[in-house]
């Protein structure tokens, strides 16, 4: 298990988002987690990345516990994230949205730079290929200098993903990666998340295309009203009648 969340609880005043909701995800795996609107899967992933402090338990990293580590701190240990609201740098160029993520990895300070030596000018033409084998990895690279907030919505998905992957995570969870995608993307998205996969990298991914869903992933963790309903295969998923009366009948 690469990832572990044990018996996570967050309340906000009164409500209470996830009641002691546990759960492991397999090193190397694509991970499903599903749930109707409100269950407290985009909770669940702002506690693992450090944007939100749970009310209780613990998540690990590889054994290592990392509860209350920073986004920062995490992404540097292999832990990154993309959002379920698209979150971009609007006025700057797509390739500089990669290289900024890139740039909280490397040893001189992306803005702090006002003189630029030698080995600084060296170190950004690295990060700038790099960034620019990542806008290939998504297909982006036509669109290195367009501004983010041109971007068509779908690219604007694959433009996060890229800079998530900028990161050379050991982990990534996407949240809804699939929402506001057409078919076609998102037939796209899944040959893309398992190429990610092939890379040796966990993924992590909530999602309410059933069809996606069940085509990559290879264990499903259901959420309901802030509890884990249950854990397996697409397969039992689909034949379980507390998920089908809780969330896949109803959708
Ligand atoms: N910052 C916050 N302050 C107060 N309540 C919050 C906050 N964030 C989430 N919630 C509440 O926690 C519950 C779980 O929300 P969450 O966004 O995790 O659901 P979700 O499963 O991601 O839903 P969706 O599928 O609609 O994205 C909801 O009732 C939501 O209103
Ligand atoms: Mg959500």
């Amino acid at each position: 298990m690469i990832l572990k969340v044990a018996n996570i609880t967050k309340a906000f005043g009164g409500l209470t988002a996830l009641d002691d909701v546990s759960l492991g995800v397999a090193t190397g795996s694509i991970t499903g987690i599903i749930g109707p609107n409100g269950a407290g899967k985009t909770t669940l992933f702002n506690i693992i990345t450090g944007l939100y402090t749970q009310t209780s338990g613990e998540v690990y990293l590889e054994n290592k516990k990392i509860s209350f580590f920073s986004p920062e701190a995490l992404a540097a240990l292999g832990l990154v994230r993309t959002f379920q609201n698209v979150e971009l740098f609007g006025q700057m160029t797509v390739l500089e949205n990669v290289m900024v993520g890139s740039h909280t990895k490397s040893s001189s300070g992306f803005l702090s730079c006002a003189f630029k030596f030698p080995r600084q000018i060296k170190e950004e033409k690295l990060i700038r290929e790099k960034s620019m084998r990542w806008l290939e990895f998504t297909d982006l690279d036509d669109h290195a200098e367009m501004r983010a907030d041109n971007l068509p919505f779908g690219k604007s998905r694959l433009l996060e993903i890229s800079r998530a992957m900028a990161l050379e995570p050991r982990v990534i969870l996407m949240d809804e990666p699939a929402a506001g995608l057409n078919s076609r993307e998102t037939l796209q998205l899944a040959k893309l998340i398992r190429q990610i996969k092939e890379l040796g990298i966990t993924v992590v991914l909530v999602e309410h295309d059933m069809d996606l869903v069940m085509d990559i992933c290879e264990t499903i963790v259901v959420l309901n009203l802030g509890k884990k309903l249950t854990q397996g295969t697409p397969r039992e998923i689909q034949e379980n009648p507390a998920v089908i009366s809780a969330y896949l009948g109803v959708s």
